[in-house]
């Protein structure tokens, strides 16, 4: 129960933030955001460092200077003794108000003190500032050597003047608060004009959604490419070009749907004048015949809706691709058994040559009205007395399924108009609807394969398919 209630805020926070990821608005932001952190970090180390070097330098100067007023004073008497008058001048200069305390020591070159702290720590160096300590006090530390006119052996002084940190820091902290406000307004600008400049240059982008979006479902006329920047045109050309391919998908569906339509009329007005012929006919002789003619009309209606049904199956998308493992041996067995009666009604020589069993992938359904409509087609087509000869075989990595039939063939001319929806040759006899070879095409396509018409070797005509072997 417990881990569910972990596992279930979690994975509603990844959601949300998978989410958020898709929005490129809000990735760009996320980025310009953390730039401008990453920035004011930056920013906040730079600017403490610069306020604390110049603070200290400015600290540094004023040792120095009081050092040097204190040095100044300092005389050597008549009896040669070296004495200090400290003049306020040179420890007011500290006064600022924050309540430093200022110590100082002045010594001789042999050590002597002179005036102020005797245990006062002396930096490493003269004119150079260091950190320290003095008794309880963090200080900063200033030594200066100064010649004194009169000591012994021309020698000189070392003046040692330290201050508490107290006006120190607080010149830190005033010229690092300075200088980080003017360095993050301008950071702040920056990160504003950037923003407002992503918001410009997204706006095409939703303004394409948008016009995407409003469009109807019939509206499939391009969109003007100069609506998005130069980068984003091809992706524009690319939604023109879809369009472009649905549009012309939709004209081919209204064409063969009217098409159809219109082929199905034909025979239904003629079955409805049949019936009625039968209808009214009193000579049972005659009302017979009508209903010959009848049965004969439904038949043709019925084929039609067969073959409808069957293309719309073949075509790409209308069924879920399936990939059994087809036995193409096997399965023209079964179609040519199928088709025997036929064969033997016309006395056709209707036979099979194949040896081994050749495995393909594909739908095997849809395989095997690809084979109904070749063998029925040959049938159809040929002379009575005629021969049909279905062969199987392996060639490489290729089935190859070859009908061949000794009937009219087709003209070179009438061999790739044949395979479109509703083309039959002008001045066929047998029945047909036009459908069949559309439907060998869009299977053997489907199967990844292909399919040839060309000169039987007795006239007639020879079907090859070709498909990849599973
Ligand atoms: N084996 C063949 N020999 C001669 N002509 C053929 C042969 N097969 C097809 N044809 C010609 O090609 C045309 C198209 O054939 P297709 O199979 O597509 O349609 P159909 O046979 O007329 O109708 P159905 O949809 O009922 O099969 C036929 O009308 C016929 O003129
Ligand atoms: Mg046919």
């Amino acid at each position: 129960m417990r881990n569910e209630a972990c596992v279930k805020p979690m994975g509603w926070i990844s959601r949300a933030a998978a989410r958020l990821g898709e929005s490129l608005r809000i990735q760009l932001l996320a980025w310009i955001i953390l730039t401008l952190i990453g920035a004011i970090c930056v920013n906040l180390y730079i600017s403490f460092h610069s306020a604390d070097a110049t603070a200290a330098l400015v600290t540094d100067h004023t040792l120095l200077a009081s050092a040097r007023v204190i040095a100044e004073a300092v005389r050597v008497d008549a009896s040669g003794n070296v004495e200090a008058e400290i003049p306020p001048a040179a420890l007011e200069m500290f006064d600022t108000g924050y309540g430093d305390r200022v110590f100082y020591q002045v010594i001789t070159a042999w050590g002597g003190l002179v005036a102020g702290f005797p245990d006062l720590p002396q930096p490493k160096a003269p004119d150079l500032g260091e950190d320290g300590d003095f008794r309880q006090d963090a200080v900063r530390l200033m030594m200066l050597d100064h010649p004194v006119v009169g000591l012994e052996n021309a020698g000189t002084i070392s003046v040692t003047v330290a201050v508490t940190h107290n006006g120190q820091y607080a010149m830190r902290r005033r010229l690092w608060l300075s200088d980080f406000t003017k360095q993050l307004a301008l950071v702040l600008v920056a990160g504003l004009v950037t923003i407002v400049g992503l918001q410009r240059g997204l706006a095409p982008v939703l303004r394409l959604r948008d016009a995407v979006r409003e469009r109807g479902r019939e509206r499939l006329d391009p969109l003007p490419p100069d609506m998005v920047q130069s980068e984003l045109r091809p992706l524009v050309h690319a939604l023109n070009d879809h369009m472009e391919r649905v549009q012309n998908q939709m004209a081919v569906q209204r064409r063969f749907v009217s098409n159809a339509a219109h082929q199905l009329r034909t025979p239904l007005a003629l079955i409805s004048t049949q019936a009625s012929v039968a209808a009214r006919e009193s000579d049972p002789e005659r009302r017979d015949e009508a209903l010959q003619a009848l049965r004969a009309s439904t038949r043709q209606v019925t084929r039609l809706a067969s073959q409808l049904l069957t293309l719309s199956r073949a075509e790409p998308g209308s069924r879920r691709p399936r990939s059994d493992r087809v036995d193409l041996t096997a399965t023209a067995r079964q179609v040519l058994e199928s088709q025997a009666e036929e064969a033997l009604r016309r006395n056709i020589d209707l036979g099979l040559e194949a040896e081994a069993p050749v495995l393909v992938e594909g739908d095997g359904t849809m395989l095997r009205e690809m084979l109904v409509n070749l063998v029925d087609n040959a049938l159809r087509y040929s002379s009575a007395n005629g021969r049909v000869t279905v062969r199987v075989a392996q060639q490489d990595k290729s089935a190859v399924l070859t009908v061949e039939d000794n009937g009219p063939g087709i003209p070179e001319d009438e061999r790739a108009p044949v395979f479109e929806r509703f083309y039959r040759i002008i001045g066929t006899e047998p029945e047909g609807s036009g459908l069949g070879l559309a439907i060998v095409r869009e299977v053997a396509d489907g199967a990844g394969g292909s399919v040839a018409l060309s000169d039987g070797s007795d006239r007639g005509l020879l079907v090859t398919v070709r498909l990849p072997i599973a």
